[in-house]
């Protein structure tokens, strides 16, 4: 055997390395592709897709899915894989893995990277019985979708309620304009539950504010009347139109002839079913923006499924009458 191997030096070499590979487990092995992130092999990193852009900064949310994989498994004991939408999840709050954290840290937008963890950076000489043996190397699977950078929102919601009350408004409006561009951007990936999360939220720190004077009461209100918009089309997203309605109703009490306001309200009794009052909301906004093309195109779907209903019900009729006339 010997002999062969020396006629071909490069798998020779290969075949050497081989013997000594035989002996090293499939962590040891991957481990030798992989690049030492901290420099003292306690998370090693293979990038599998590069992604773009600046690192993932401290304190962000990033959109992620990871899975979590025991050395000789095939499944992995941890994943995110199981919901539909990546995960939206905190740095320093929502993951809890430091070696998950620090590898978070070093990827990019659009990265796909796999990392090793030593013990230390994982579950520790403990492990997380009985998921977790002790003093297991566990890799994790990562694919960073996006993130945003958080700081702000989170050092106002570091204060307690009174605290918030005596920040000047502007930064109150400041936060909350942070929060909905989050809010636009989980929209704008179709992460509908966490727009939906951070619209709320919002509202929630604009209703918190007690106004400190007639002023101050119509600016919050004018500050909550686009995230009402904005939860009321993301209801309609998630397919809960009786919630798109009500949303849509409290941004009527705030401005009664919001041509959006109207059209999320006609949108909402549409899905319900509710073709009369679809048909009120959408001419009331008709009335105000005549040549708006989701506002038309809406009423001709509605007149078309009116009459679709109405024939419908003909043919029910018809064939009730054919029945009593059979029954005669
Ligand atoms: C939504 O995403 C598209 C492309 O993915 C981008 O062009 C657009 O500006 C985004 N809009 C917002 C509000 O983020
Ligand atoms: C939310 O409201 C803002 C301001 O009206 C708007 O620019 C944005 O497109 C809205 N996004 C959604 C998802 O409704």
């Amino acid at each position: 055997m010997c002999t062969v191997l020396f006629i071909i030096p490069f798998v020779f070499r290969c075949r050497v390395c081989g013997r000594t590979l035989t002996q090293r487990t499939p962590f040891q092995r991957l481990a030798r592709h992989m690049q030492d992130i901290l420099g003292n092999g306690g998370i090693r990193k293979e990038v599998v897709r590069e992604g773009e852009g600046p690192l993932v900064p401290r304190d962000a949310s990033v959109s992620v899915h990871f899975s979590g994989f025991l050395e000789y498994a095939d499944q992995p004991f941890e994943s995110t894989r199981g919901s539909k939408f990546p995960k939206m999840m905190k740095l320093g709050k929502d993951v809890t893995l430091w070696g998950l954290d620090i590898s978070l840290r070093t990827m990019r937008r659009g990265e796909f990277s796999r990392f090793l963890l030593q013990p230390r950076y994982a579950y520790g000489e403990l492990g997380c019985p009985p998921i977790i043996p002790p003093g297991a190397t566990v890799l994790y699977e990562v694919q960073v979708f996006d993130y945003l950078d958080s700081a702000k929102v989170d050092e106002f919601f570091a204060l307690s309620l009174e605290e918030q009350n005596l920040v000047p408004l502007s930064k109150l409006l400041s936060v909350v304009e942070t929060e909905r561009s989050f809010g636009n951007h989980c929209f704008n990936k179709s992460y509908y539950e966490d727009a939906k999360d951070r619209y709320k939220q919002a509202m929630m720190l604009l209703r918190n504010r007690e106004p400190a004077d007639e002023e101050e009461r119509k600016r919050v209100e004018e500050a909550s009347l686009p995230f009402l918009l904005n939860l009321s089309l993301t209801y309609l997203r998630l397919e809960k139109p009786r919630k798109a309605l009500q949303f849509g109703q409290s941004a009527l009490e705030i401005s009664p002839r919001n041509t959006k306001a109207l059209f999320r309200c006609g949108q909402a009794c549409f899905e319900m079913n509710d073709y009369e009052k679809a048909q009120d909301y959408l001419t009331m906004a008709q009335a105000r923006k005549p040549f708006d093309t989701d506002i038309n195109n809406l009423l001709r779907k509605l007149a078309h499924r009116y009459n679709e209903e109405l024939d419908k019900e003909k043919h029910m009729c018809s064939k009730m009458f054919s029945a009593l006339k059979f029954e005669k």
